[in-house]
Order: C-alpha cells, then structure tokens, then sequence
C-alpha cells in the first residue's frame, strides 16, 4: 500500500496529503522542474502562495525546495501579472524554455495558480507541455457556517464549531489557517462565520474584534469574512423600539455599525440574512418587504466594496404548498433589489432533501443575481453516518435547465450570470465541517466540501472528475482502489436516494432529528409539517399532485421545464411523486406498477450498501488501516439503517395500498 507503515492517518490533512510520490522515475522528473520557487514580491498572499507550493512540493518529492527573490533554470516562477483573458482571479501554469511559471493577474489568482500545480503534481500526472489556464466562473464563492456563539453548530455532525470565540481574539487556533489553506485550495474566497438564525451579539463590537482576528488569518489565503445578521438587531443590542427597515434611526443605526465594521476589518465581505422565515424577524414584521429590508442593508454598507446576501428560504408553516412560498414571497420583487444585493436560494423549493427539482425561482428573476444555496452538511442525508458523495446532487441541479430563456438555460447559467448578464455572481455551501480530527465525522464528507469548491469555481467540471482527484490526492494514487472507491462515491447519492425516498418522495424522514423514516406522522406542531402531508399515501395511490388539478407548483417554471414534468406517463420517474399522485397500480415506464417499483427500490437500494462495502473492502489493501476500518464501521451502519429505511416505509405504505409485495422479496423484518 502507499500508506506509511504504521502510520494512523487520522484524516486531519485533508486532500493536502502531500506524501511523496512512490514512483521514484515520476519524482524524478517533476524534481528536475523544481529545484526551486523565486517568487518577485514580498506580500503576504504571494509569500503563503510560495509557502503552500514549497510545502507540497517537499513532500511529494521528497526533498528540500528552496524558495528565493530569483532563481535560475529549474526554478518554478511566481509572478502577478496583468492577462485580461484571466479576469480577477484565473491563473496560467506553463512550461517554459526556463521552466514554470505561475502567474495571474492577482496575488490570490497566483496562489490557485499553486494549488493547481499541486494538483496536478499530486494526482500523478506529468510536467510535459504543462499549461493549466483557469479562472473561476463565479465571483463569490461562499462557505456558510451554521455556528452558534455558543460553539454549537446547528446541523452541524462533526463535533463544535471550529470557532472559538471565547478565546478570541487573543488566542489564535492554529486550526484557522489550516481551514484557510484547505478553502483556498479549493477556490473558496468567502466565508460566512455565524448561523442565519443568527445571534445580534457578533455585531458587537466585542465580537467584530473577535471576528477581525479570523479575517486577520484568512486574508492572506483570499478569503474574506461575512456575518449573518439578525434583523430585529437594532433593537436587541442597539437600544431602538423598532427594526423597520424605513425607520431613520434604524438606517443610522446600521450604518453606523457597518462602519465599524470595516474599521476593523477593511476587506469585510458582507450580510447573509435570513428574515422572515421559520420565525426569524424580517422587515415583513413591518409591513415591509424582503426588498426594503435588503435595499437598507445595502445601502449602510455605503462605498464599503460588500454585498448583502438575502436568503429566499422563507417557510411559514399552514400557508399552501411550501414548494410555492419562495416564489410568492420573491419572485414579484424581481427587478426592485439594490445593485449590491443577492438573492440566496436553495437549490429545490422544499429544503435540501435527497433529490429535489430545481428552485423555480432559478431563471424566474432575471433582474436580480440569485445565489444557489446547496448544503454539505448531510442534515437530511444520513448525517456523517451514511457515506453520500454529493457531486452528483449539486451537479444536477446546476445542469437541470429552466427554459427561462429557451432551451440551455441551465441553473448554472442563472448562477453564474452569464444568461441574465449579471456584474456579480456568487453560490454558498452549507459547511459540514467542525471539531473533529478529520474536520467532517465521516471522512468521505471531506469529498463534499471539496466537490464543492472545485464546483463553484467551474461548474463544468464532471462530478466524476473531481470524485477521482479527490480519491488520489486524499486516500490512494492505486488504481484498482481509485476505481473501486470511485465506483462506490459516484453511485451513493443514488443509492441513498433508493432505500430513503425513492421515485420522488420527500420530507418523510423524523420529525425531530431529520433522521431515520417517519412517514407515518401525522401530526406536528407545525401543521403542514406531517410526513403524511409530503407523501399522499391514500387508498389509491401515492405521491403530491402538483399540476393544475392539485397544488399547480409546476406553473411556476417555464413552459420547457413544466413539460418534462407535467404528464404522469412521461415525467422522469426520479421526480414522479414530486408532482404527481400516482395509483398504486399504474404500470411504469419499467414495466412494473408504482407499488411493485417503490418496493423494488426499497430492496435494491438497502443491498446497494452490501456491494458498497463489497467495493470498499476490496480498496483495504491500498488505504491507511484506521482510516479503512472507521468507514468499513459506518458502512455497517449505513446497511442497519438502509434496512430500518427499507423496511418502515414498505410497512407503511403496504398499510395504506394493501398490496402484497412482488414476488421474491424478502417480508420486512
Ligand atoms: C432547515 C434546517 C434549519 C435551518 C433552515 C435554513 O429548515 O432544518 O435548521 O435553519 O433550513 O436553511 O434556514
């Protein structure tokens, strides 16, 4: 194996697993193209740059590389310099007659300059007619922390926050730059510190020194802070009667403290805010509107370079179909936001489940910039328990295509601003990072936060792509590993899919935890808020009528995307129960009635995760002993719970349909 003998990797590297190569003739070879690293300039961002590619290069081949002002032939060349094809932030890795060179247009475009060569070093591949040209698609390239002051994480399932605040600012834990190097490495230049159900306290000045600390460790990697803000703030820590947006002294009152702010930290990002929504305060509290609240937001951020992110993830139990509350809410106030405000929108109407449809507001406001919001924290996919690689999600969404304005007008375009022709661009992930050694609980998580960010700086890569340089660069370069790991990571999405809500179920899962199945509640405090409300399961048949003869939420996409969906025959059968109610004994596209399909997937989905610990335990030669022994641990729960999934929604929905199982199926134990 290629793992130190004896040594127990305890996943806290991350994918900046700089062990040296064991091929000794490819050593070789890249050592004779780095015998050094001159880098002209002495800021702190080129000097990290030169610091991170010294540090990689040492360990993967093995020996000193020396970093000087200049150097000769075999030295690898650092160097901001002006490209306008590069934009702000792209970068070019050439081979020249001297050697490489790595340069950009700005110093942070120089440091993913290094990383990609790190890369590229690391996942085995060669220096010949090396040219490596990229620059990111999107401009804010968000991590959202759910952190609470208090060190709790909400939805968070890999230990407390990884922020300290009762130490800071003195205390500085050296944690904090490794979260920046692992982020910069991956193209993320942003990072929202507190929870959107937010405390007022971090806009305190006590905090804003707290959080200046923070920023003083991420700047040099390119990465700015933001803060979540709680909108009735004004009044819980400013002393005011009120938070209208309107009101004169509420407007002074946010000014005043975003200036502070930035005299404390001058390269503060901006505001995510959450109002409005699951009980949170918001302008509405003041017959105000989500835009009066954003504009006012923008407006104290004055001649500041910041942005406010407002979250369209508004849900108010009781008020018709959730999948519409966004749309209603938002999509009326397309063209009425300030240039500096985004919108923020979950990647599907209902929140962050398995497999959703896409946002309907995706393509449905082309005057304002939306933000799409994905989540890495596995809050409905089975926690750090259930290995579920996330590629695939994200990438479905951001290639699902809205026909906002003819056919290829894909999400990713909408994000992006290239079809609407946006100044400003940006997408956020929900972090699944915290206190645990190995940053994610479960250690394949770390593919997800890293997915993403290789994601919202090129959506174009493939999901199967970056399942691979992830493999090589975090767990083996051995092949016959790299293969069977990557087998299992691209098919686990479905395969989660398949044993929790398959064919376009969703939300039946436990009311309290979001884990494990419930699709029996039927009661809640929040009244819509039943499993039984998502599903339908009736007498005759399964799933929520969406088209016009139920909720019609399908009329809120544009005609190209409402008819893939539109026809119960036709629908995909990954969406069917998202938008239809179907008879149990309809007969499918496969040949099977809804029930005899629901069920089949059921089965073959529970024993999918036998045949992933199959390929996971044919990896073990090739992977660090304790490292192959946790995830071959989760994976026998991950096959318990897949049962408990399998067997308490057959059970279920067997009482309401009364139809007994195909033949060859096992009975639910
Ligand atoms: C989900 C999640 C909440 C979170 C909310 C949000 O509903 O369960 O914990 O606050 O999303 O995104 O605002």
């Amino acid at each position: 194996g290629a793992h130190l003998q004896g040594y127990a990797d305890d996943g806290y590297r991350l994918w900046l697993k700089y062990d040296q190569l064991a091929d000794a003739k490819l050593r070789a070879t890249w050592q004779a193209q780095a015998r050094g690293i001159a880098v002209e300039g002495s800021s702190a961002t080129l000097q990290t740059a030169a610091r991170e590619l010294q540090l990689g290069l040492q360990g993967l081949l093995g020996r000193p590389v020396p970093v000087a002002a200049s150097g000769g032939k075999g030295y690898i060349q650092l160097r901001v310099a002006a490209d306008p094809a590069l934009g702000k932030e792209g970068y070019r890795v050439v081979s020249e007659k001297n050697g490489l060179t790595v340069t950009g247009p700005s110093e942070a475009a120089v440091l993913y300059g290094c990383f990609a060569l790190l890369r590229h070093v690391q996942t085995g591949q060669l220096p010949t007619k090396l040219n490596l040209t990229s620059q990111p698609r999107v401009q804010y390239r968000m991590l959202n922390h759910w952190d609470n002051p208090n060190g709790t994480v909400e939805r968070g399932y890999a230990g407390s926050s990884i922020w300290k605040w009762q130490e800071l600012p003195e205390v500085i834990d050296p944690r904090y730059q490794d979260y920046a190097r692992a982020n910069a490495s991956i193209g993320i230049n942003g990072v929202v510190l507190n929870n959107v159900n937010a405390s007022a306290r971090y806009l305190t000045d006590e905090y804003v020194r707290k959080v200046a600390a923070v920023a003083g460790v991420l700047r040099p990697y390119g990465i700015r802070v933001y803060l979540s803000v709680l909108w009735a703030a004004p009044r819980v820590i400013g002393g005011l009667p009120t938070a209208d947006p309107l009101d004169p002294k509420v407007k002074a009152w946010w000014m005043a403290r975003t200036n502070e702010i930035y005299k404390a930290i001058p390269d503060f990002g901006g505001f995510l805010v959450k109002a409005n929504s699951e009980g949170e305060p918001g302008p509405q509290d003041y017959g105000r509107t989500h835009a009066d609240g954003a504009n006012m937001l923008a407006q104290s951020l004055g001649t500041h370079d910041g942005i406010v992110m407002w979250r369209a993830f508004v849900y108010k139990a009781g008020s018709g179909d959730r999948f519409k509350q966004a749309y209603e809410d938002f999509q009326p106030l397309d063209g009425k936001f300030a240039d500096k405000v985004l919108v923020q929108v979950k990647n599907g109407p209902i929140d962050f489940q398995a497999r959703e449809p896409f946002h309907p507001l995706f393509g449905a406001m082309p005057r304002t910039p939306l933000v799409l919001e994905v989540q890495l924290t596995q809050e409905y996919l089975g926690f750090a328990t259930h290995l579920v690689y996330l590629g695939p999600l994200i990438k479905e969404c951001l290639e699902a295509d809205t026909y906002a304005q003819g056919k290829g007008s894909t999400v990713a375009k909408v994000v992006d601003g290239s079809l609407e022709k946006h100044s400003i661009s940006a997408i956020a992930g929900v972090a699944n990072i915290g206190s645990d050694r190995n940053w994610t609980g479960h250690p394949v998580g770390q593919a997800n936060w890293y997915a993403y960010g290789r994601l919202a700086w090129d959506h174009t890569l493939s999901s199967e792509g970056i399942a691979d340089e992830w493999t090589r660069m975090t767990l083996s370069r051995e092949p016959a590993a790299v293969t069977a790991i990557t087998q299992v990571l691209n098919q686990s999405r479905n395969i989660y899919v398949r044993y929790t809500t398959p064919l376009g179920l969703h939300h039946i899962m436990g009311q309290n935890l979001h884990y494990g199945p419930e699709p029996w509640l039927a009661q809640s405090a929040r009244p819509d808020w039943t499993a039984v409300y998502y599903h339908k399961a009736d007498a005759e048949g399964l799933g929520f009528n969406r088209t016009a003869t139920g909720s019609n939420a399908l009329a809120l996409y544009a005609p190209g995307a409402r008819q893939v969906w539109m026809n119960s025959t036709t629908c995909p059968l990954n969406y069917l129960l998202w938008f239809h109610h179907v008879p149990w004994t309809q007969q499918l596209s496969t040949g099977r009635t809804l029930w005899n399909e629901l069920t089949t997937r059921y089965y073959t989905g529970a024993d999918s995760v036998l045949w992933m610990q199959r390929q996971w335990e044919q990896a073990k030669p090739a992977l660090d002993p304790a490292l192959y022994t946790d995830v071959a641990a989760r994976l026998r729960v991950q096959h318990r719970e897949a049962l408990w999934w399998r067997d308490a929604c057959v059970l279920y929905f067997q009482s309401v349909s009364k139809q007994p199982l195909p033949p060859g199926l096992p009975a639910p134990t």
